[in-house]
Formats: C-alpha cells, sequence, structure tokens
C-alpha cells in the first residue's frame, strides 16, 4: 500500500493550531475521539482540546482519503464546496478556493477559504459549485436528513458529486444508500463502482479501500504509540452530472502474488464481483497486474 505524503502547509497547520497543549492532553482527548469512532458515533468536538486531537489524529486520515477519492476525478474543479467541513480538511485537497459549510463556528479559518454558518439539515440558498465534497459527516445525520442532504447536495453540485466515509460496514450503508438515490436521480457514477447496476456487494463484506498515512512525532504522542504508519479505511463514491466512462473493473482486495499467478478479486461491469487469476502466460496482462494496488481500476482489456 502506498503512503499518503501530508502537505507541510498542512502539517505546519496542525502544529500551528494544537501548540498549546501537552501530550498527555491530546493522548486523553484523542482516545475519547477513537472510542467514539469505534462506536459509530459522532465526535464531539465542541472542546479546544479535541478539536486539537482531531485535527493531529484525524485530519491526516480524513486528507489522505478524500485526496485519494478526488484523485478520480475527471475533471480539475475551478468551484467547489464542502459541506460538513471540520476544520476544512477539504481545503487541502481542492485544486481551488473553496466554500466550507460547518455549524461549528469553533473551526472558521481554521483553513483559509470562505466559511458559512449552516445546518446541513436546513441548508441556505447556495449557489452550486463544480465539485461538491461531504466527507465523514454523513455518519453524523439522521437517515432522514442524510437523503436530504444527498437531494440538496446532488442539486448544487455543477458537475461531481464526492462523497466519503468511514470504511466500516456502517460508513459503507451510507455511501450504497447514497449510491441508489443518486442513481434514481440521474448521476452517472464515476468511481469506484463501473457500473450503475445493484450494487453487487453482499453481507458480510463492505466495499472499502485503505491508505497509509505517516504517522507525525505529535501524532504518535496522541495515539501514545511508537507505529511510524496508520491504515485509513473509507468507502466513496464520485458521481457526475456529466456521463462517465469508469473503467470496466475495480480492485477490491490487496492483490494475491504468488509465484507466476497473482490473483483480484474484482468488482466488475460485466460479471459482478469476481476473481480473476493472471499468469505470465498472459504478459500484457501480468505486466499490469503487477503493478495493481487495492483500489486501483482495472481495465478487462487487459484480461
Ligand atoms: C468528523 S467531522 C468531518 C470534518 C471534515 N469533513 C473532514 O473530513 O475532516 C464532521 C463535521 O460535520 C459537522 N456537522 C455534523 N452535523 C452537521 C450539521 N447538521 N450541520 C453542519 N455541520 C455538521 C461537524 O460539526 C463536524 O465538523
Amino acid at each position: 500500500m502506498q503512503t499518503a505524503p501530508i502537505p507541510h502547509p498542512l502539517r505546519e497547520m496542525i502544529e500551528r493550531e494544537t501548540a498549546d497543549f501537552k501530550g498527555a492532553q491530546l493522548a486523553a482527548a484523542a482516545e475519547a475521539l477513537s472510542t467514539a469512532y469505534r462506536a459509530g458515533l459522532p465526535a464531539a468536538l465542541s472542546s479546544p482540546v479535541a478539536r486539537a486531537a482531531y485535527l493531529v489524529t484525524r485530519v491526516p486520515a480524513t486528507y489522505a482519503a478524500l485526496t485519494r477519492a478526488a484523485a478520480e476525478l475527471p475533471f480539475e474543479p475551478e468551484t467547489w464546496l464542502d459541506l460538513g467541513a471540520g476544520p476544512g480538511t477539504a481545503g487541502w485537497v481542492a485544486p481551488c478556493d473553496v466554500t466550507f459549510v460547518e455549524k461549528n463556528k469553533d473551526w472558521f479559518g481554521t483553513t483559509p477559504g470562505r466559511w458559512i454558518e449552516a445546518d446541513l439539515r436546513r441548508l441556505p440558498h447556495l449557489e452550486p459549485h463544480e465539485a461538491v465534497s461531504i466527507s465523514y459527516a454523513l455518519n453524523e445525520l439522521a437517515p432522514a436528513e442524510r437523503t436530504r442532504l444527498i437531494v440538496e447536495a446532488w442539486r448544487l453540485a455543477g458537475n461531481a458529486l464526492i462523497l466519503v466515509e468511514p470504511g466500516t460496514v456502517e460508513g459503507f450503508a451510507h455511501i450504497r444508500a447514497a449510491r441508489t438515490q443518486l442513481i434514481e436521480l440521474g448521476a452517472h457514477l464515476h468511481a469506484p463502482c463501473p457500473h450503475q447496476l445493484e450494487c453487487p456487494m453482499t453481507d458480510p463484506d463492505w466495499c472499502h479501500f485503505a491508505v497509509r498515512i505517516e504517522r507525525t512525532r505529535l501524532h504518535k504522542i496522541a495515539k501514545g504509540g511508537d507505529l511510524s504508519y496508520e491504515d485509513e479505511k473509507y468507502s466513496y463514491l464520485i458521481a457526475l452530472k456529466e456521463p462517465s466512462t469508469p473503467p470496466s473493473g475495480r480492485i477490491l482486495r490487496h492483490p494475491k502474488i504468488h509465484s507466476g499467478l497473482i490473483e483480484l478479486t474484482l468488482c466488475t461491469r460485466d460479471e459482478g464481483i469476481k476473481n480473476a487469476r493472471i499468469t505470465k502466460k498472459t504478459k500484457d496482462q501480468w505486466r499490469v497486474a503487477r503493478k495493481s494496488d487495492w483500489g486501483g481500476p482495472w481495465d478487462a482489456a487487459a484480461e
């Protein structure tokens, strides 16, 4: 798995914003965040130390997941709206200025951009933006509120709606429900799905991907461990207004590499979820498969 670099200015922002807290304070607040995260509960980010712990321990991961998802966009947005912005993580991902919508004013200004105080359950009038993102925020809403927000976000998306959620059973359930809804709204799915048919994923499995993040010294202190990296699991969806040409397959697991054989679990347009066995006999496929990775596209033409 490739490690996602965290840009230097983002690291500097995190260090600057958290400089007032001792390692032990950050560690205690980070533990409370992790407990809430594991229980699928919204992170309580009302206190300064909780927000500092979020910046140190969660933002590198949410930044990396959103970066991976946004890398699939087939165009470079010139306007971007981020709903449920938190500290403005999307501002470090977008190639343009971002309008942030957030209910917690304490986050305002953490990242440069235009900040709007609003409740995602009752959005004020907002102008459409080429790209709209909702990252790690759907899980903080009730089911009917999520459904309404997807309708609103889709209406506001000039071209792309990007959704990112934790790569948990619950996070994927939110993405899958939004997927069904967006297809009904006429969206063209672009990633990770290679088709608009019913999602072939069945219980107890769930569609998720992972990105590795290097832990900074501060991050290690807050997590109370020496491990120099962590893997963030995420589920995501990119839906477009314009017709899209997604790859014919998506790699759903780490490729299993044996001597002379690579096994890939693929979600495919034509055959649903299937296992592909690539051998050295098919040179072109072998070359592509050797460089393939979990989450990457798979082109049937190479099969
Ligand atoms: C876990 S944070 C995610 C922040 C950021 N999008 C990221 O990926 O790092 C969820 C954010 O959604 C915001 N949020 C949750 N419910 C909201 C609502 N009803 N209206 C506005 N913001 C909301 C929270 O205040 C919080 O900042």
